[in-house]
Order: structure tokens, then C-alpha cells, then sequence
């Protein structure tokens, strides 16, 4: 064989290998799975700055922690801190899904995330608010990430199981101005969560700087109020959060199944379309020791938790599709549709011209789902008494420099089609599973249709 025969071979097996590996079941998507995750500052500020109190040097240190990640086999991590040893912790890693670095000191957020899950729509978003009085929260430009994880998909992307992830590292420090500032990290993140994972599971974990025995530590309290779980206080404390002033900090590093609190917390709520529920929780630090087998490689303890997730009887989706519509709009009908006994579509509405306006549907209950923008003609499809919304294609393109959808088919269990838009050669055609139909949407828009997935319930 010609070496480029081999190399192309290769590449081949390589790609199968580990769409295997991450899609056990090629053809029909999974309904349930498990999913680990893991937590890590990993103490990256320049050793000059800070030493972190980690022995040894913060090089070798990143090569170890990066090979680690690969050893156990941790499906999503996010880091903290990766500043300036950023290219040493990738150097020896191998997850296949990695963000690009956002620099180091003072350019960088030090947040990162290393999956062996897809992700699309990734972006940073900055706290609104620091503070310099105890520690140099200013200093860099510290807040959040997003990204929507695909847990599991069939071959066609038909069928599609996603789950939002946020990494963040708020204010540290104790004085007054730390807590308020990061009191205001806390509501910033779940006034985004909110806005921007409606309809969706949603796994948030990164450096809180928080511990609930801490009284002016609010802004977790909050996220609980707001129905988000901490595995931590399911599985460690039997349910009950530790009052106020109950300190029990942990050590590092500490066993895996200590009872002690960290700052390193980890966050999780279910959607309408896949529940979340966390199986086990751990304190990794006895994973990550130095070559020496005592000294620790950062001055945090990893933390860990694995999880499964369970598709709804009732809703499902497929792969989204477009562009990733920086300052759109995300919707979710499934969080309409999830209050709906057995939806069936009346009629499909859709507008186009050159690229895809916008898209809509009438419930025959009444219900109304409509996005997008006025621009472009309106066609309409009536569908018939035994009549079910099948199948629909999609095309999209590139205007002014963004991607979004151009255009839409509609074909249905009758044999009959609705179309707007203009079609491109970069298509996807999406299928209701065996025995479903479509009966909403779910995407990212503006005056036009940024990027779009359908959602399916049972016939
Ligand atoms: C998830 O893990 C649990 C415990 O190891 C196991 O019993 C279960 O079968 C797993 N589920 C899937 C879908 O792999």
C-alpha cells in the first residue's frame, strides 16, 4: 500500500475506533447511559505568582495531570486555572474534544474543557463583577463556559441526546467585597442558565470558591432553591446541606469517599427531554499524586462524579444544525410540549426567500410554536386526520460571514412536502424515530433561523 493509503486507512480506523468508543450503538441512538465528569483546578498561575504550595515544577506537573485525564477515563472535565502551562497538561492528553485555549496570565480565563463527547456553540462569558481585596480576581478575566455536549446520537444524527455544561472559577477570597462579588458570579450564572439552557439538562461544576459552612457563601444556596442538585450533598450528606459555620474543610489530598467540603462543587438538573441522576461522588486526589507518590499535583482535590442520564418516553430531538448564531437567541419548544399529553401537529408554517425566515407549528390543542423573523414568503401545510410530520431536511450556508439554516422540507407520513428557502449543497436529513413524529423545534435565532433541531413524541 502507498503510504497515503495507509495513512487515509488508518485515519479511518481511527475515526470508527472512537466513534465506537464514544456511540456504542452505531444505528439507533441510546435512550440511557452513564457519563463521568470531573473537576480540576489545576493550579496553573505562573510559578512566580503563585507557587500554589505544590512542590516540584508546574510543567512536569501538567504532563502528569494530562495523562491522568486519559488513564481514567473521565468522559467531561473541566479545568481551572490553565493558564501557562496550558500546552504541557495537552501535551500528554488524548481526549478527542478539547477548547482551544483562551491564554494565559493575564489574557486567559484558565477555564477548559477535555470530552470525549462532541460539543457545539461553545463561548466564554466574563463576570460582571471582581474583586482585588483578597486575592487578584481582576487580574484576569475570569467567569464561565458553555457548551451543549452530545451524550449520544445514531449515525444520521436523527436522534440526538444533549446536555448543556458550564465551567466557571468565581471570585475568591473572603472580604466583604469577595462575597458580594462572588454573590454576583452565582446569579449571573443562573440568570444565564435560565435563559440559555431553558428546556435542557444542564451539569454545571468548576471552582465555586464556595462552601456552604461558609455564612456569607449565598449564591450556592441559591442554585439548590433553583432546583439544581449538588451530588455531593446527595450522596456525602444524606440530603441535608450543612448549616452555616458547620466548617468540616477537607485536607489534600483526602480518600475518595470523605464526608469534608471543598470549594470544587458540582451542580445538575434534569430537562424535559433527558434526566440526569448522580450515581456516585468522589474525591480523586489520591489519583493525582507526583511521581514520588506523596506530593500532590495541585493544591486542589479533583472532584468527580458519574452520572446517568435517561431519555424521555415522551420527547426526544435531533441533531442540531446551522450556525452557532453568536448573539441569537436560543428556544426550546420541549419545554411547551413537555406539559402537552400526546401533541399532534394542525398545521406547519414556514417562511423563506433567499435563506430560511423562520419556521412554526400549530398544535391541534392549540398550543402556537413560533421563531425566527417576518422576512421571506409564508407557505403553509394543512395536515390531514391520520397525518404525522415525519421527516424534514434542512440546508445551510454562509451570510455575511455566519452560518444558519437557508432551508427547510417538510415531508410527511403521507407522502406530502412543504419547502422555503433557498436549498444549498451542505444538507441533513432528520427522521422521526420508528413510530414518532415531529412536533416541534428547537434552535438559535434572530430575523432568521441561526440553527434548528426537531423535536419528536410518540405517534
Ligand atoms: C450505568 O452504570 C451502572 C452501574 O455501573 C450500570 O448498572 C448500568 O447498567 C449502566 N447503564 C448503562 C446504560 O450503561
Amino acid at each position: 500500500m502507498k503510504p497515503s493509503t495507509l495513512r487515509r486507512k488508518s485515519r479511518a480506523l481511527k475515526a470508527a475506533a472512537a466513534a465506537a468508543l464514544v456511540f456504542p450503538t452505531a444505528c439507533h441512538a441510546a435512550t440511557s447511559g452513564n457519563f463521568s465528569i470531573l473537576s480540576m483546578n489545576v493550579a496553573g498561575l505562573p510559578a512566580f505568582l503563585n507557587g500554589n504550595d505544590v512542590p516540584g515544577d508546574k510543567a512536569t506537573n501538567h504532563k502528569l495531570i494530562g495523562q491522568k485525564f486519559n488513564e481514567y477515563g473521565y468522559d467531561v472535565i473541566h479545568v481551572q486555572e490553565d493558564f501557562n502551562y496550558h500546552a504541557h497538561l495537552y501535551s500528554t492528553n488524548t481526549h478527542p474534544h478539547r477548547t482551544p485555549t483562551s491564554g494565559g496570565v493575564p489574557l486567559g480565563s484558565g477555564l477548559n474543557t477535555l470530552s470525549r463527547h462532541p460539543y457545539l456553540d461553545f463561548r466564554r462569558i466574563k463576570w460582571n463583577t471582581c474583586s482585588n481585596q483578597d486575592s487578584a480576581d481582576c487580574l484576569t478575566p475570569k467567569g464561565f463556559t458553555f457548551m451543549r455536549v452530545a451524550l449520544a446520537t445514531d449515525s444520521s444524527s436523527s436522534s440526538t441526546v444533549y446536555a448543556d455544561f458550564y465551567n466557571l472559577h468565581a471570585d475568591a477570597g473572603v472580604s466583604s467585597a469577595d462575597l458580594v462579588a462572588r454573590q454576583d458570579n452565582v446569579r449571573q450564572l443562573a440568570e444565564y442558565i435560565t435563559r440559555w439552557s431553558a428546556g435542557n439538562a444542564v451539569v454545571v461544576y468548576g471552582d465555586f470558591n464556595s462552601r456552604y459552612s461558609r455564612g456569607g457563601d449565598t449564591g450556592i444556596r441559591t442554585l439548590l432553591a433553583a432546583g439544581m442538585r449538588d451530588p455531593w450533598v446527595e450522596l456525602r450528606r444524606d440530603g441535608r446541606v450543612p448549616a452555616p459555620g458547620e466548617e468540616d474543610a477537607c485536607g489534600n489530598p483526602v480518600a475518595g469517599d470523605a464526608r469534608c467540603e471543598t470549594v470544587d462543587k458540582v451542580f445538575y438538573r434534569s430537562g424535559p427531554l433527558v434526566g440526569l441522576k448522580a450515581r456516585e461522588f468522589a474525591y480523586d486526589g489520591l489519583r493525582f499524586l507526583q511521581a514520588d507518590g506523596k506530593s500532590v499535583l495541585s493544591d486542589h482535590n479533583p472532584v468527580r462524579v458519574e452520572l446517568s442520564w435517561e431519555g424521555s418516553r415522551k420527547l426526544r430531538q435531533s441533531a442540531l444544525f446551522g450556525g452557532e448564531g453568536e448573539g441569537a437567541a436560543w428556544f426550546s419548544d420541549a419545554v411547551g410540549l413537555e406539559r402537552v399529553d400526546k401533541p399532534r401537529v394542525a398545521v406547519v408554517r414556514f417562511r423563506g426567500a433567499s435563506r430560511l425566515d423562520g419556521v412554526g407549528l400549530t398544535l391541534r390543542s392549540g398550543e402556537v410554536f413560533k421563531h425566527g423573523g417576518s422576512g421571506g414568503n409564508e407557505v403553509a401545510l394543512t395536515l390531514g386526520e391520520a397525518e404525522y410530520w415525519t421527516e424534514a431536511e434542512l440546508c445551510k450556508g454562509e451570510k455575511s460571514g455566519k452560518v444558519r439554516n437557508f432551508y427547510i422540507r417538510a415531508a410527511t407520513s403521507a407522502g406530502r412536502t412543504l419547502a422555503a428557502g433557498t436549498r444549498t449543497r451542505d444538507c441533513a436529513t432528520f427522521r422521526a424515530p420508528s413510530g414518532w413524529h415531529i412536533v416541534g423545534f428547537v434552535g438559535q435565532d434572530g430575523d432568521e433561523m441561526d440553527q434548528l433541531a426537531f423535536v419528536y413524541a410518540p405517534m
